[in-house]
């Protein structure tokens, strides 16, 4: 560490005038807590917990927090956890996103306002990772992440099950009759039975790989299940790595770069991720200057074939991508596609890391480049008279067969009137219809819900139904699959073009087809929603900017 500055426990001293006071009284106060006169002049290593009873994903770091404790005594450092907000992904209304920035903003200022030489971020379910990793970003505190890790799968009548897919699964099997109450409250009992994030390749394992890939995880950790005992191995050497950090003073802004921000989309693509994490890495990287562009990332998706065989696009769970290799296996395979000569939070380089290759590969699971499990990349942004800023449709989890077709739209104008009115038997669809959702975007009130994936039509479902084109300014789970076109921008809740479409994958479009007199008429009678009243909705509502842009707020972004 420089010698120059205030270090441990002398940073950010609290402001009464005198420096010496305010140094003497923190540390009084410090003793209370029975550390050593030693203990309390080693470097300080914030541990940014997102433990919640609110959060089943994160019900063992008590346990993980301990392990990293062990590192940082073990190098020398001084542990100290704090509480941030959490996210559990499935308790929050209207949905985790809006409170995504919320989070951010927590972790950055305590980041900020404590006295800390390095942070170890302990995040995993979808938007707490994201969150962790923006306001280290803002704050410019050395800081390393230990994510929670993927649960273990379970079974069902001999059927293997792992949330979320699963349960998706299953409960359109409900929703069209093939199964009954009693199974679908038994299955309900089997989905989640174990500490972690969701078992596929939802946007908790997304994020974690694609954190891996732009350094800021030790190597080979993103996949380690969360009960496995190198998950607490990892914690530990999490917390040595962060003393090494308090020493080097690299922070992040020199590990994620435009380079490394390149290396994780091309991961993102190779691991048929989840398309909430084209908004996340957009926000992440928005914090420290760098766009991310929809159409460079159509040109990686070109030339990155999706390697992994995992669930939701494919039929094996994270344990077993854990087993086959993990992500030292995909980046390996990736290894002429990125650039080597990115840091990562060890200092070391991406070279240096995969200077030798893995021991052993299961090839069923991580494929080879030349004999790729899709050849092309899972994600793919559509632009044109619809979505004129871009949307994205994830094809390695859609049917071809409804690409390229123009279709009649069946709209619904918000969330609410999709629940109100999709299992109507009044309803007028057919299955060549498109579904379509407007105001679910970042913009209004909703918050940007994971409402892309719209129900198929009970009626239809019953009928034997499986997909439909399925078009909103939503989000949808990382663990969901079909042919969804989602994050439509502009979105409607700003006067976005979203009504009667055509889509072409193709040629990469998505077009309204409706006369221009017609939709003149429709743009004079547009209203926006109203705005949520007061206290932070208020602020999410006014401030959040578009999908396209990572959702961050506007006031939080680096160039800000
Ligand atoms: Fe936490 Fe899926 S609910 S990762």
């Amino acid at each position: 560490m420089p010698e120059d500055l205030p270090q441990g426990l002398a940073r950010g001293l609290t402001h009464y005038g005198d420096a010496g006071f305010a140094l003497f009284l923190r540390r009084s106060f410090a003793r209370s807590m029975g550390y050593s006169t030693g203990l309390l002049g080693q470097p300080t290593i914030g541990i940014a917990s997102a433990a919640s009873d609110l959060n089943n994903c994160h019900r063992h770091f008590p346990e993980l927090i301990d392990s990293v404790k062990r590192g940082v005594l073990a190098a020398g450092g001084l542990p100290l956890a704090f509480p941030t907000i959490s996210l559990g992904e499935v308790f929050l209304h209207p949905t985790s996103l809006m409170y995504r920035n919320l989070m951010a903003m927590d972790v950055e200022e305590m980041c900020r306002a404590q006295p800390l030489d390095a942070v170890v971020l302990v995040g995993g379910c979808d938007k707490t990772l994201p969150a962790q990793l923006m306001g280290a970003a803002s704050a410019r505190v050395p800081a390393i992440a230990l994510v929670a890790g993927p649960m273990l799968t379970s079974r069902h009548e001999g059927e293997r099950l792992g949330a979320c897919t699963d349960c998706r699964r299953f409960w359109a099997k409900f929703r069209s009759s093939e199964v009954d109450r009693a199974t679908i409250d038994r299955v309900e009992t089997r989905l989640a039975t174990t500490a972690g994030t969701c078992a596929v390749m939802g946007t908790a394992s997304t994020m974690a790989c694609v954190a891996e890939a732009l350094g800021m995880l030790l190597p080979g950790t993103a996949a380690i299940p969360a009960v496995h005992a190198d998950r607490l191995r990892a914690g530990e050497a999490t917390g040595r790595a962060a003393v090494a950090l308090a020493h080097s003073r690299l922070t992040m802004e020199r590990i994620v770069t435009p380079a490394a921000v390149e290396n994780a989309l091309r991961v993102l693509l190779a691991i048929g991720g989840s398309t909430n994490a084209i908004i996340h890495l957009t926000a992440i990287a928005g914090r420290l200057g760098i766009p991310v562009s929809l159409t460079r990332l159509n040109e990686l998706s070109d030339t990155t074939p999706v390697l992994v065989d995992l669930k939701p696009t494919g039929v094996h769970y994270m344990e077993d991508f854990f087993a086959a290799g993990g992500m030292s296996a995909v980046l390996h395979e990736l290894k002429a596609l990125l650039d080597l000569d990115c840091l990562t939070v060890t200092g070391e380089r991406l070279s240096e890391r995969l200077a030798n290759p893995p021991e052993w590969v299961d090839r069923t699971i991580v494929r080879t480049l030349v004999a790729p499990f899709h050849p092309v990349g899972g994600l793919v942004a559509l632009f044109g008279s619809l979505a004129p800023n871009g949307a994205i449709l994830k094809r390695s989890a859609a049917d071809p067969q409804l690409f390229e077709r123009t279709g009649r739209a069946v709209v619904f104008a918000s969330p609410d009137d999709l629940a109100a009115r999709i299992d109507d038997p009044a309803l007028e669809v057919t299955p060549e219809d498109f579904l379509v959702l407007q105001n679910a975007g970042p913009k209004s009130g909703y918050g940007m819900p994971e409402s892309g994936y719209l129900p198929l039509p009970a009626k239809l479902a019953r009928a034997g139904v499986k997909d439909m084109v399925r078009i909103s300014d939503a989000r949808m789970s990382g663990t969901a699959y079909g042919t969804i076109v989602l994050h439509v921008s502009p979105e409607a809740a700003v006067g976005g073009p979203l009504a009667l479409v055509r889509l072409s994958v193709r040629e990469r479009r998505i077009d309204l087809d409706v006369y221009a007199a017609e939709l003149a008429l429709r743009k004079t009678r547009w209203h926006p929603p109203a705005l949520p009243s007061r206290g932070y909705q208020r602020l999410y509502a006014e401030r959040v900017l578009l999908a396209e842009e990572g959702c961050d707020f506007d006031f939080l972004r680096q160039s800000q």
